[in-house]
Formats: structure tokens, sequence, C-alpha cells
């Protein structure tokens, strides 16, 4: 990882690289699309002559500039590469009603309607007290809880609605409790903020009517000020779902420098569509290379909620958390995974049951996830990898007994040990590949077991998209 290279080299290194897949993405949502109406088209271009006189006034970076902020990146995400597992809380309104956060628009419920819901949300003091302990439980190393959802209820004490949890019902600031919580436990905290608002009454209007893009980009920047400025050092700013607006709309470029220039040390994520410190593919794993110094985190479900959904029984198995876990340590990721709290602040029994085993597989098997390097080998039918410098950590999910392979490593296996027991492996190691014997019959650990091999040097290995590269079979 970064510390056995120079930070100089990585940048270097990382600055050589275009933000290709970026700029084509940016393309395609400037493009937009679909017919709009005279009205609409007079207001959008009102709002487009803005965006180009913002452009022009953009000041051009200088090398120099460049490389420090690179470097600087790299220097304010190295606790979050080395922490690879993190807890997301999905928890407000919605919870009272039980059917997903997104049930005030996908059922339709009107916002006076929703509102009343504000008057019965009366969780019990410090139940993130029970979260944190839980994430630490678990393995985890930073927190990150919904300061506001798309429902548009602060969970934080705001001077600039009254739709928050301290004026309401509840009437004590839920983000305090959370982050004395996650603190109490030295855990790292993050703070999720939806851009997207359904309650504001400018949230749904601001694309096309430039007032109120006005008001609602100075609400929003106003509620960001707030939650970075109220809570002490903060670790993360998660943003989300930027609708209707594009960065120059959101004025994100002065919004995120108003923010580091609060928290120098914060990492933002890419939601306010503008690229800043990691990405985060949503509810699937798909490795990048680093950009500019940049991470990538998979956020995910623990079923196929993120706020509290009773009915949904699709619960991913411990099993499916760890080699999840796993493929994101293995590229360079973090996992971000979800909990959605009932309204009294509870958590499902499920997820609880869950993590608790993750955790204990991460007591025991920790070593291979945290501050691990990315790893070349990904190729077998039964197991994924990790690497930490030499050592190739081979994690077996399907335990196939006592004797088994791994095709077209192409480095050389000095010694191999069941990583829980710390029993020696015989291995033979030939140009085809690697072959286990004499192993248990029954998998040494519950639910991923780990083999740890020494190599020589940096683990590689022979593959292919179809077929191991040249075929290497032997002679019939
Ligand atoms: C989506 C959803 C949202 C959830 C988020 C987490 O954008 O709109 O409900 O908070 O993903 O990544």
């Amino acid at each position: 990882m970064f510390s056995v290279l120079s930070v100089s080299s990585v940048v270097k290194a990382v600055l050589g690289k275009k933000g290709k897949a970026m700029a084509a993405k940016k393309r395609a949502a400037r493009k937009g699309g679909g017919k709009k109406s005279a009205a609409k088209k007079k207001g959008a271009k009102k709002v487009a002559v803005k965006k180009k006189a913002a452009k022009k006034a953009a000041p051009k970076m200088s090398a120099a500039e460049k490389t420090a902020e690179v470097e600087d990146r790299i220097r304010r995400l190295e606790w979050w590469h080395e922490a690879k597992f993190g807890m997301f809380i999905h928890w407000g309104l919605y919870a009272l009603i039980g059917r997903h956060e997104w049930a005030m628009e996908r059922e339709a419920i009107p916002v006076a309607e929703y509102e009343k819901l504000a008057d019965r949300f009366t969780p019990v003091p410090n139940a993130a007290r029970e979260w944190a302990a839980l994430a630490k439980r678990a393995g985890m190393k930073y927190m990150v809880m919904t300061t506001k959802h798309h429902e548009g209820f602060c969970l934080f004490d705001s001077e600039l609605t009254d739709y928050c949890a301290p004026k309401r019902a509840c009437g004590r600031d839920l983000v305090r409790e959370y982050v004395d919580a996650a603190r109490g436990e030295g855990l790292r905290v993050g703070f999720y903020h939806s851009l997207m608002d359904w309650h504001h009454p400018d949230g749904a209007t601001c694309a096309e009517d430039e007032g109120a893009r006005r008001r609602f980009v100075d609400y929003i920047h106003g509620q960001v000020r707030e939650i970075c400025s109220n809570y002490g050092k903060l670790d993360i700013l998660w943003y989300d779902v930027p609708w209707p607006l594009d960065a120059e709309g959101w004025e994100s470029a002065k919004m995120n420098a108003m923010v580091r220039s609060i928290l120098p040390d914060v990492i933002i994520n890419n939601r306010s569509k503008l690229p800043e410190d990691f990405s985060t593919p949503e509810q699937h794993i798909r490795g990048e290379e680093s950009v500019d110094g940049r991470g990538w985190e998979a956020c995910m479900t623990m079923n196929d909620s993120w706020g509290y959904h009773g009915s949904d029984d699709d619960w991913k198995s411990p099993k499916r958390v760890v080699q999840n876990l796993v493929t994101c340590a293995r590229d360079g990721g973090n996992y971000l995974l979800n909990i959605g709290p009932k309204a009294d602040g509870s958590v499902p029994r499920e997820s609880i049951d869950i993590l608790t085993k993750v955790g204990e597989w991460m007591d025991r098997n920790g070593q291979t996830i945290y501050n691990a390097d990315r790893c070349k080998v990904k190729s077998s039918l039964f197991a994924d990898f990790t690497r930490k410098g030499n050592t190739l950590y081979v994690h077996a999910h399907f335990w196939p007994g006592e004797s088994w392979s791994i095709g077209g490593l192409t480095t050389k296996v000095v010694s191999a040990k069941i990583l829980r027991t710390g029993e020696p492996v015989k291995f033979e190691q030939d140009e085809f590949g690697t072959r286990f014997s004499g192993l248990p019959a029954e998998p040494p650990d519950d639910p991923v077991s780990v083999i740890a091999l020494e190599c020589a040097s940096e683990p590689t290995q022979e593959s292919g998209d179809f077929i191991r590269k040249g075929m290497p079979r032997g002679k019939a």
C-alpha cells in the first residue's frame, strides 16, 4: 500500500492515468434527454447561461497544484484504505412505515400526511450506542449515518428548518447521539446527506426555475455547513442523489471548498457530481483503478432495502458478506454494509446475527483484510484472494476437501499454512499450478477458510478471460 511506496511515486503513477470513464459519464450526463415544454426550455436556458458563466470563471489548476491535491488526497485516504470495512446506517421517519426508505415516493404519500410521522418518531435515547457496539464487534472501523434522507427530515439540529428531530416529537439531536456513540467505540465518523429532497418546496422545480434553484441550493449548502461545523471532527461526507441538478447547478465545487475549509482532513464521495475522493458503486462490486489517488467503496444492503423494511427477508448470508469484503479488499476497495434500524432505534435481529458471525470471522482473519494491498491473483472456482506484501491469502468459501489446486500461480510459493490453526500445508508447484494435499476433509474455519501462502515475490497468476494464457496442460 501507500506506506511501502513513496507518496510522490504514487502521485506520479496516478497522475499518468486519465479519468476517461469519468469524462464519458460526464458527457452523457450533459447530453440529458427527453422533450421539454417551451416554458421549461426557457427556464433551462436561464440556468444554462449561468452555468456557462460559472464554467468560464473556474480557474485552471497548475501542474504543481494538481500534484499537491493528489498528495493531499492520498494522505487523507490513508486511514480509510487501512480500515476497509464500514457500517452504513439508514434511519429516518420511513422506519415508522417499515416499507423501505423510498416509501414516500413509491407509495405517493402526500407531504402533509408524511410530515405527521415526525410527531410519532420517538426513538429510545442513545440507540446509536447499540449500532456502534455492533459495528465494532463486526470488525468495522467507521460508520456513515443518514443525517437527512430524500424524505427531507433532518436528524440533526438545523436552524434552516423545523422539520428536524430536535424540534419535533423526538426532541433530541440524533446526529449528536450517533457521533458520541461512534467516537465512544473509537470508530471514524461519516455523515450521509441527501441532496435530493422530496419535502423542500423547491426540491423538484429547481432545475427549471432559477429562483427555486437559488433558494434550494442555499438551503442545502447551509445544511452541509451546519453538519460540518457542529459536531467536531468529521471523517467522511457522503452525499447522495444530486437529482435534478448537475455540478454547476449545485455549485458543488464551491460547496466542497467550503466543507474543506472547515474540515481539512475530511474525505468526500462522488455524489455531488464531482469525483472528489472516492467513488461509490452501489449494490455491486467492480474493482476500479485509482485515478488521481482516488479510492472506491462498494455500498450494499444486508437484505434488499436500506431503510427498515419489516417484510424484506432477502438476507445475505454471513458467507456472502465475508466473500464481498474479500473481493473489495482484493481490488483495493472498501465495503460499506448497511443496517436499517427500526423506528425505536433497535437493529433487526437478522442484521445482528449476520454481523456477529462476520465479526467472529474478522477476529480470526482480520489480518487478511485490514490494510490489504491490491491483489493480482483472482481466478478460482471455490476461493478468492487477498494479499499483503508477498503473502497471498487464499479464502476458500467452498472447501473442496483434502487436496486441491490453484492454477497458474506464477510466483514461487515458499511456505503454506492454515491460517486458523497455524498448521503447515503440503504443496507442490509447477508451471501449471500449485497443488495442496493432506488438508483436513472439513473446512477448518467458518464461513470461509484461509490458507496463507508466503511467496518469493508479489503473487501473480497466469489467467485469461476464457482460458489461461498459452493454455499449458502438459502432454497426454
Ligand atoms: C440510492 C437510494 C437510497 C440509498 C442510497 C445508498 O441512491 O436512493 O435510498 O440511500 O442509494 O447508496
